[in-house]
């Protein structure tokens, strides 16, 4: 599924992040930036070393990542050249700022891919795994904010990469909705 928003072309595909031949990945990583399961993972595992140790640095200087920051780390091994790192919002009951959270992971991972020079971009489905965001709710706010800061910036591509086929489903759903 494509559509054409302004100058950007916002695409969703069924598949690994780790081998999307973009620009810069987003990693939905924990506060820690020490990597961990699901994309975390996956991503560290396909990059390799670099990474880590990128992060590791980021963390001595700033301290912990808080939900809903970012940073950007090389990509290491990776097709992709950088890797933006987001934390996203562990789910509670929804009543405690979750979807401003998550918003802000997709707003704030643009702008830390766009001011590294990144002209494509992919973005997993942050905060449905093991942080339990359910799925539905989680799009409506990733595709929502994304479309709408889309025409702020310079992106070529702006991809969503779901796992499974359910996953890219209702991705396919949110969009209809709004772009
Ligand atoms: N490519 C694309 N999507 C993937 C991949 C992959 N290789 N692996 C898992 N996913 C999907 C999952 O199916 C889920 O829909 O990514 C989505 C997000 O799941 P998680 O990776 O569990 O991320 P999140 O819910 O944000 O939880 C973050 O999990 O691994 C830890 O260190 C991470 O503590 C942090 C927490």
């Amino acid at each position: 599924m494509e559509r054409q928003i302004g100058k950007t072309r916002l695409l969703l595909v069924q598949g690994d992040i780790t081998r999307q031949a973009v620009d810069a990945i987003v990693n939905a990583a924990n506060s820690s930036l020490m990597g961990g399961g699901g994309v975390d993972g996956a991503i560290h595992r396909a990059g390799g070393p670099t990474i880590l140790a990128a992060c590791k640095e980021i963390v001595a200087r700033d301290g912990r990542l808080p939900a809903g920051r970012a940073v950007v780390t090389p990509g290491g091994n990776l097709p992709a050249r950088w890797v933006v790192h987001t934390v996203g919002p562990i789910y509670r009951d929804g009543g405690l700022g979750e979807a401003a959270t998550l918003a802000s992971c997709y707003r704030e991972s643009l702008a830390a891919a766009a001011e590294v020079g990144a002209r494509s971009i992919c973005f997993p489905s942050i905060s449905t795994g093991a942080y339990r965001y359910p799925i539905e709710a989680a799009a409506q706010v990733a595709v929502t904010t994304t479309v709408a800061e889309i025409p702020r910036h310079d992106f070529a591509e702006v991809r969503f990469c779901l796992f499974s086929e359910r996953d890219l489903a209702v991705y396919q759903a949110a969009i209809a909705e709004v772009a």
